[in-house]
C-alpha cells in the first residue's frame, strides 16, 4: 500500500502501444504508481519487460486461463484508483461495450468498480465506423471517459483521426478524474469521527485528562466532508474552530463519548476513533472541590468501557472501523498490530507519541497505517495530508468491498 494514487494501465495491441511506455513515465512524474496489464496482441508491439522495468511491478498478460491470472483481474483492480486503457483498439472497445471477458484485461474491466479512462487508437476508417462509434457511445453512457484520438498521419500512411491522444493529454485527464473522484468518493456515507481527549472528573473542578488537541480528528472530519460524507464529529474538550458542514457533538467524558458513539452506530458507515479516550475514570468523583486538608489523597480508578471493543461486538459487519494507536516509541508498532486484531478493526493508525514534533497537540503527524492486508508508512506531514491519505485508503477499501464479481468459467 502507498499514499500515491495507483493507475492500472491496460495496453492493447495497436501500434501506439509503444507510446504507453511514455504514458507510464508521465503518470509516474505526476506522482502516481503504475501497474500494467497487457493483451497478448500488445506484447507483439512492446515486451512486458519494458513495462516491468519502468513500473517496477510484474506485468500481467493475456488470457484468463493462466493459473496466476485468475486472481490478478480482481487483485489488480482492487489496488487501482483508476483504470486507463491506452491504446484502446477497436477490438477491445467492442469487447468492453459487449461485456466480453475473454482475456485478462477485459475481465478486469468488468470486475473493476472504479473510474475507467480509454484512449482509442486505430485507423481513421475503423474509428469512424458506425460500429466503433456506437461502442464508444455505449461506453460513455456507462461512465467510461474517452480521451478522443487526435488527427495526424497514421501508421498506415493515411492522414485523419484515430491517432492516440498524446500522453500529456491522457495524464492530464487522469489527474483531473482522480481529483474529481477524490472529491466525491465518500458521497452519502455516514462518517463518525471522535476527537480530542476525554476528561474524567476527580471533583467538581479537577480531572484526569490528556494533551489531545483534537487536530487529527478535525482534519479527518474536514477531509471526509470535502469528499461528500455526512460527518458527525464527536469531540471531547476541543478548542478549535468549527468545521463547516460537520455536525459536532460535545462529549467531555469517556462515558459520554461511549453513549454518543453507540447512539450513532446503527447509522454509521465509517467510524474513526482518533480521540484519546481515558482508560480509567474515578470511581466516585467528589461533588464539590476537594480541600487541601488531607495529609494524602488517593482516588480509586475503574477501567472505562472500551468503545472500540463494544463496537466490535455490536457492529454486525456493516461498518468500517478505524482505531488509532497512541504508542510510546516505535516498538509500540507490535502493540498496534495486536490492537488491530484484538479490537477486530478494519484499520489502525499507529503514531509515536514519544515525539514532540508529531502526534499530541502538533499540526503534524507521522503514521503507519495497518490493516489485516498489510501496512503502509506515511512520512511526517501536516495532519490534513495524513487525513487525506487515511481517507484514500478507506475509500479504496470500500470500493473494493462494493465489488461483486462473478468468476468467468
Ligand atoms: O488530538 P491531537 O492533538 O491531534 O492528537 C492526535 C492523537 C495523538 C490523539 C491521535 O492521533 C491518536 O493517537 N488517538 C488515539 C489515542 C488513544 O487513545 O490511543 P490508544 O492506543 O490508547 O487507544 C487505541 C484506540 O482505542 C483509539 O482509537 C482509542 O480512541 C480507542 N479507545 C481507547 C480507550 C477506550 N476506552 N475506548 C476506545 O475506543
Amino acid at each position: 500500500m502507498t499514499g500515491q494514487p495507483t493507475v492500472l494501465l491496460g495496453v492493447t495491441g495497436g501500434i501506439a502501444a509503444y507510446k504507453a511506455a511514455e504514458l507510464l513515465r508521465g503518470f509516474q512524474k505526476a506522482g502516481m504508481e503504475v501497474r500494467v496489464m497487457m493483451t497478448e496482441a500488445a506484447t507483439r508491439f512492446v515486451t512486458p519487460l519494458t513495462f516491468e522495468t519502468l513500473s517496477g511491478h510484474q506485468v500481467h498478460v493475456g488470457e484468463m486461463l493462466r493459473a496466476d491470472s485468475t486472481i490478478a483481474h480482481i487483485e489488480e483492480g482492487n489496488v487501482a484508483d483508476i483504470m486507463v486503457i491506452a491504446p484502446a483498439t477497436a477490438n477491445t472497445l467492442a469487447k468492453m461495450a459487449a461485456g466480453f471477458a475473454d482475456n485478462l484485461l477485459t475481465a478486469t474491466y468488468l470486475a473493476y468498480a472504479g473510474t475507467v479512462v480509454v484512449a482509442p487508437s486505430m485507423n481513421t476508417n475503423m474509428w469512424r465506423h458506425p460500429a466503433t462509434q456506437s461502442n464508444v457511445a455505449v461506453l460513455r453512457e456507462r461512465g467510461v471517459y474517452v480521451v478522443e484520438p487526435g488527427a495526424g498521419e497514421l501508421a498506415c500512411g493515411v492522414y485523419g483521426s484515430g491517432r492516440m491522444a498524446d500522453p500529456e493529454s491522457i495524464v492530464a485527464e487522469v489527474k483531473y478524474r482522480l481529483q474529481v473522484e477524490r472529491k466525491t468518493d465518500l458521497r452519502g456515507l455516514h462518517v463518525v469521527i471522535t476527537s480530542g481527549g476525554t476528561r474524567e472528573p476527580i471533583d467538581a473542578v479537577r480531572y484526569i485528562g490528556n494533551r489531545s488537541s483534537g487536530k487529527m480528528g478535525a482534519a479527518l472530519a474536514r477531509g471526509a466532508f470535502d469528499r461528500g460524507a455526512v460527518v458527525h464529529l464527536v469531540k471531547a474538550n476541543v478548542d478549535l474552530p468549527r468545521a463547516p458542514g460537520v455536525t459536532e457533538i460535545e462529549t467531555p467524558t469517556a462515558a459520554e463519548m461511549y453513549q454518543e458513539v453507540m447512539r450513532l452506530l446503527p447509522e454509521t458507515d465509517i467510524l474513526i476513533m482518533a480521540a484519546a479516550v481515558a482508560d480509567y475514570s474515578v470511581v466516585a468523583p467528589a461533588g464539590g472541590k476537594i480541600g487541601k486538608s488531607h495529609a494524602d489523597l488517593s482516588v480509586s480508578l475503574v477501567p472505562t468501557t472500551d468503545i472500540l471493543c463494544e463496537v466490535a461486538t455490536r457492529k454486525e459487519g456493516k461498518q468500517y472501523v478505524v482505531g488509532f494507536a497512541a504508542e510510546y516509541g516505535m516498538e509500540g508498532l507490535a502493540r498496534a498490530r495486536d490492537k488491530l486484531e484484538r479490537k477486530n478493526l478494519d484499520m489502525i493508525v499507529f503514531n509515536d507519541i514519544s515525539r514532540s514534533d508529531i502526534g499530541f497537540n502538533s499540526d503534524y503527524n507521522e503514521v503507519v497505517i495497518l490493516t489485516p492486508q498489510g501496512e503502509s508508512r506515511v512520512e511526517r506531514a501536516p495532519k490534513e495530508t495524513i487525513a487525506e491519505i487515511i481517507l484514500d485508503h478507506i475509500a479504496r477499501e470500500l470500493r473494493s468491498r462494493r465489488e461483486e464479481f462473478l468468476p468467468v468459467t
